[in-house]
């Protein structure tokens, strides 16, 4: 059987290099399920792998500017954006009074001043976009174009002089760095191009916390945040800028000016995000979705460890029949810190499906 291709993400915890052993791990336990909710969405990987194995997909994440990549990957079925009228975004439309939201709260911080002006005006222009297709393309070609030119791929420091002043280490880095809008918009047009369609499913994208979320599905994906014994940034740190340019005429009333790296607010919350009520959280998430199987995706050597999960799992419902199943190594082989690392899928099979 060929291998299914999917599309290159820089996204942390990204399921890009696991998602098959995933699938496989899931289709050993013999789980029926036509339907799929991918409750931590992210880049959306393993609602598009799902997508590509013809179920019917709902992707959720609690941050709008991942619903929108959900939107443009899963939900809809092509790209209607071309690379001309992209790079044409980057350009003032005439008698349009711009805001400079950007250019004026994140000089120095994140991108250059002519980045930051692009990003004002672009962000700008996908309002006077005619349709939901064209507007998910724009935004999902700006938010990995912004992605791909930090350092780490990550907004939670203020490290534009590490990438300006960049001498050492991998010259590879400080190319993609520098590449400007217009050059990595062709890249993510044609990767759009290639990657969207239609598998003949109503596949939605939707934007909630994962409590809150209403929807069901035959199978539960979760994929939560992963913490480990010492501190960890949550993802709000990590992509707080996306969140902003997805809610650009709400930023400057959340802006953390307390904070060197100006950290834009919005929707920034501790469920799931907090190691000591992970558990408690993880039981509400389980007591809304005890008609579906469950699948969760965690580390060996992760806090809270995956027996206490599973325990939880069996006391939340009775019809669950729980398995682990190790999937072995997870970082680079050649990392000495990588070699106790194991990925774990913990299965519960509800016996009533
Ligand atoms: C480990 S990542 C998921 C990665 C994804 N499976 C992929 O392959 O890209 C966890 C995701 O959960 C999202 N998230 C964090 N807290 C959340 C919450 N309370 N409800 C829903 N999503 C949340 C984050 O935005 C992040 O995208």
């Amino acid at each position: 059987m060929s291998k299914i291709k999917l599309p290159v993400t820089r996204y942390y915890g990204s399921k890009r290099k696991l998602v098959e052993r995933i699938w496989n791990g899931i289709e050993i336990k013999e789980l029926k399920f036509d339907s799929v909710l991918d409750i931590f969405g992210g880049t959306g990987l393993f609602s598009y792998y799902a997508k590509c194995k013809s179920k019917q997909v709902i992707y959720n994440d609690i941050f709008r500017f991942n619903s929108i990549i959900g939107k443009k990957l899963i939900q809809q079925s092509s790209n209607e954006l071309t690379l001309e009228r992209a790079k044409n975004m980057l350009l003032p439309i005439e008698g349009i009074i711009y805001q400079n939201i950007i250019a004026k709260n994140f000089s120095g911080i994140y991108f250059t001043d002519e980045e930051n002006y692009q990003i004002d005006i672009f962000v700008q222009n996908i309002d006077f976009l005619e349709n939901e297709n064209l507007k998910a393309s724009a935004y999902y070609i700006l938010f990995q174009s912004c992605i791909i030119k930090r350092p780490y791929n990550l907004f939670h420091r203020n490290n534009l002089n590490m990438r300006l002043n960049y001498k050492n280490g991998n010259f590879g880095n400080k190319k993609t760095w520098e590449r400007s809008f217009s050059e990595l918009f062709e890249r993510f047009i044609n990767e759009l191009n290639e990657f969207c369609f239609d598998n003949d499913e109503e596949n939605i994208s939707l934007n909630s916390s994962a409590i809150q979320c209403k929807a069901q599905a035959d199978l539960l994906y979760i994929d939560p945040p992963y913490f480990t014994s010492g501190s960890n940034t949550t993802y709000h740190s990590k992509y707080h800028f996306l969140e902003g340019l997805a809610h650009y005429s709400e930023i400057e009333n959340n802006i953390d000016h307390n904070k060197k790296n100006k950290e834009i607010t919005i929707n920034k919350s501790l469920e799931f995000e907090n190691k000591s009520t992970f558990l408690n959280d993880l039981e509400q998430l389980l007591l809304n979705h005890i008609n579906s199987h469950i699948v969760i995706s965690y580390r060996n050597n992760g806090v809270p460890n995956i027996e206490e999960m599973a325990e939880l799992i069996r006391n939340v419902n009775n019809n669950f029949e729980v398995s682990i199943t190790d999937l072995g190594n997870y970082g680079y082989a050649l990392n000495r810190n990588n070699i106790n690392n194991n990925e774990i899928l913990i299965i519960a099979k509800n016996i009533l499906l």
